[in-house]
């Protein structure tokens, strides 16, 4: 692990906020978890707080408001798996009821209640997220990976003949959603538009919220399509799940799957594909058959995790953590990123992890991602797909050329140019060593029935969605 340089210091004089013990320390002694400094180097500053704090920190996020960062792996379980300590509703947390996270609070996005599972407690949870786990349940896990191998066919096809391709834009961010898209029951004409609508509100770019806008008409037409004439999909079983959802929940947990899948999976295909094009001991598990392509998914899903950072759990009461007090209302960030590379469960970063799965990447309790199989699916049949196609991948450019992108929740490889010999040319090239998967692909099954495509865009009040800007740049 680099030694970190220190984040920006908080300049003396401010005012401590009241309340919350992270500041009845001087706030000069605090770290910003944003800003260029936290952005440059995450994994240094973790270990930066590690050693000056333990397993949990007092930090800053935007706007300089308190929150603890959990960085031991027990304290982040401790929090997911106690709700009646740490809520995931943030109408409790102290900051916002004292009008202190104005509106335009870069974190607002992220952090104002919704009525959507993941801001639920309890057996509201309960209600909504069985609505969600038990219609992904009916997804015969062949037929998923029929859609991705058809998808990522479709994907390469489009630039196997070049030599040359980005495979994050190419290839990583288009496929994951190219597959919800069917998930949900939307014709293949959805999809193209879909990944820009997504990929422009992640960003929070100008477009940020004709995109939302493009998504809620075309989420509600695609409701009313499956009301008239349902099919075999996730929005056709949530309408007949015995939850009973109305139309706006509905509509929000729809937008919710199909955002929370999206760049979590393009991260996790995209930093797979990185560690298998430059990681030499990574290639060599592979190639030398000691590693299943889903072992590597896991050593990455432990070393780089799709999602670093979850905001967040509020507490109940006053209480204790990893030795720091806790007082009612405070912010908790958990810090996945960190907890799977805490000292006490990984000594050693260097070893394998073997397949192991108990890293914090989809977090756990009752919020633990209940999508986290559909994710791995789709992220280990797409690169087979790739690396059987395309057999000899090479990096397009030097290494220390490849840059990320973090935000305050994750990092995201930027771009990941390769080369190949075009398909259709092919001389005995040293191939790529093809990762050997667990399961065969299976047989097809029967796709989805196509709902009608939105019809033109019709005005309606704009409400983003708490994941809409979840990766923002703050
Ligand atoms: C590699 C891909 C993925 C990763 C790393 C990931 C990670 C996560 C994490 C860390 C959480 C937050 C849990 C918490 O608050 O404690 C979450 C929640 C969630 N994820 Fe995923 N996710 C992935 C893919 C997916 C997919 C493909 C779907 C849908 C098919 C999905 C649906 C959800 C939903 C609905 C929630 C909210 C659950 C709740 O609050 O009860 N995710 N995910």
């Amino acid at each position: 692990m680099t030694s970190p340089e220190p984040a920006t210091p908080v300049p003396s004089g401010g005012t401590p906020p009241p309340g919350c013990p992270a500041h009845a320390m001087s706030p000069e002694g605090l770290r910003r978890l944003y800003g260029p400094e936290a952005e440059a180097d995450p994994r240094g500053l973790y270990e930066a707080l590690r050693a000056e704090h333990g397993t949990v920190a007092p930090v800053l996020v935007q706007g300089d408001l308190p929150a603890w960062l959990v960085l031991g792996h027990r304290e982040n379980l401790d929090v997911a798996r106690t709700p009646s300590r740490f809520s995931r509703d943030s109408r409790r947390w102290r900051d916002m009821q004292e009008g202190n996270v104005p509106a335009d609070h870069p974190l607002t996005p992220v952090a104002a209640w919704q009525p959507v599972c993941n801001f639920a407690d309890g057996t509201d949870h309960e209600r909504l997220r069985g609505a969600v786990t038990e219609s992904l349940e009916r997804f015969d896990r062949r037929g998923i990976r029929r859609y991705v191998t058809r998808f990522a066919g479709q994907l390469i096809d489009k630039f196997a003949e070049a030599g040359r391709a980005d495979l994050v834009a190419d290839f990583a961010e288009p496929l994951p959603m190219l597959v919800m898209t069917q998930l949900v029951g939307a014709p293949d004409s959805y999809g193209p538009r879909l990944v820009q609508a997504a990929r422009d509100m992640t960003r929070g770019t100008d477009t940020a919220i004709a995109s939302n806008e493009y998504l809620s008409v075309a989420l509600r037409q695609l409701l009313e399509a499956k009301r008239a004439s349902p099919g075999h999909d996730f929005t056709s079983w949530l309408l007949e799940h015995s939850a009973s959802l109305t139309d706006a929940e509905i509509i929000e947990h729809l937008r919710l799957v199909v955002i929370a899948a999206f760049e979590t999976t393009a991260n996790l295909i995209a930093n797979t594909l990185r560690m298998m094009l430059t990681d030499r001991r990574f290639r060599a598990h592979l190639s030398g058959g000691h590693m299943t392509l889903p072992d590597a998914l896991e050593q990455v899903l432990w070393d780089e995790p799709p999602l670093t950072t979850i905001l967040g759990r509020w507490a109940t009461g006053d209480t204790m953590l990893g030795g720091q007090r806790i007082k009612a209302g405070d912010m908790l960030l958990l810090g996945l990123a960190a907890g799977n590379t805490d000292p006490e469960i990984r000594p050693d970063l260097t070893s394998p992890v073997h397949g192991n799965r108990s890293h914090l990447a989809f977090s756990g309790g009752p919020h633990e991602c209940p999508g986290q199989d559909v994710g791995r699916a789709i992220a280990d049949t797409g690169i087979d797909a790739l690396t059987s196609r395309l057999p000899d991948l090479r990096l397009g450019v030097p290494e220390d050329e490849l840059r990320y992108d973090s935000t305050l929740m994750s990092r995201r490889l930027v771009a990941l140019p390769v080369t190949f010999t075009p398909l259709g040319s092919r001389t005995g090239a040293t191939p790529l060593p093809r990762p050997p998967v667990a399961e065969p692909l299976p047989a097809a099954a029967a796709p989805p029935p196509a709902a009608p495509p939105p019809a033109a865009l019709a005005p309606e009040p704009v409400r983003r969605s708490w994941w809409a800007r979840l990766f923002a740049r703050r």
